[in-house]
C-alpha cells in the first residue's frame, strides 16, 4: 500500500517534470542568470546552423542552386557569425552550457577560432556572389570545417 501511494507520487512529480520542461523548451529549466548568457549563445548558434544546412544541401545537390538564395544564407550566416562570442562571459559556465572549460583556460585560442570562423564566413559571402555553384563549393567547405574544428576544441556535453 504504502509503495502504491509512492509510485503515484512520483508519477505526478514526473508528469510535472515533463509538463516544466515543455513550457521552458529546455531540459535542465529556465535560464535565472543575469542576461541569460548561454540562452542567448545557444539561440545564435541554432540560427547559425539553420542557415548553414540549406547551403549545404545546395553545395551536396541535395537541391536546387538558387544564387540569390545562397547569398542571402551566407549573408545572413556573416551577420551571426560575430555574435555568439561577446555572450561567452567570464561568470557563464554554467548548466546547461555545452562549453568546455578551455573556453576560459585558452582564451587566445579560442579568440583565434572565432577569427578563423569569421574570415571563412566573409570569404563565402564574397564568393557567393559570383552566383556560381562551383565558386561557393571550396569556401563552404572551409566554413564548415571551422566550425567544427572549434567544436572539438571548445564544444563538450552539457553540464
Ligand atoms: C569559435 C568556436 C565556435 C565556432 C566557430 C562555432 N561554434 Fe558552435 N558552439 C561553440 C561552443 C563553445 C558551443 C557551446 C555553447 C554553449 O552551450 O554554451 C557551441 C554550440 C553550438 C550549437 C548548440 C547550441 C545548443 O543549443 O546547444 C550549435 C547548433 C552550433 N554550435 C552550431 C555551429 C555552427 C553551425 C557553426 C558554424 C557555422 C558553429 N557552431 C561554429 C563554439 C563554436
Amino acid at each position: 500500500m504504502k509503495q502504491r501511494r509512492l509510485g503515484v507520487r512520483v508519477g505526478l512529480t514526473g508528469a510535472l517534470w515533463v509538463g516544466l520542461v515543455t513550457l521552458t523548451g529546455c531540459s535542465n529549466g529556465a535560464d535565472t542568470h543575469p542576461g541569460q548568457p548561454v540562452t542567448h549563445r545557444q539561440v545564435i548558434f541554432k540560427k547559425m546552423l539553420r542557415t548553414l544546412e540549406p547551403m549545404g544541401l545546395v553545395v551536396r545537390g541535395r537541391n536546387d542552386y538558387d544564387p540569390a538564395q545562397f547569398t542571402q544564407l551566407a549573408d545572413q550566416l556573416k551577420t551571426l557569425s560575430t555574435q555568439p562570442w561577446p555572450y561567452f562571459t567570464p561568470d557563464s559556465n554554467y548548466p546547461p552550457t555545452r562549453a568546455k572549460s578551455e573556453v576560459w583556460s585558452k582564451p587566445a585560442d579560442f579568440r583565434a577560432a572565432q577569427q578563423k570562423f569569421i574570415d571563412a564566413v566573409a570569404a563565402l559571402d564574397v564568393a557567393a556572389k559570383q552566383n556560381q555553384l562551383d565558386a561557393v563549393k571550396a569556401p563552404f567547405a572551409a566554413v564548415e570545417a571551422s566550425c567544427k574544428s572549434c567544436h572539438q576544441q571548445f564544444r563538450g556535453v552539457p553540464h
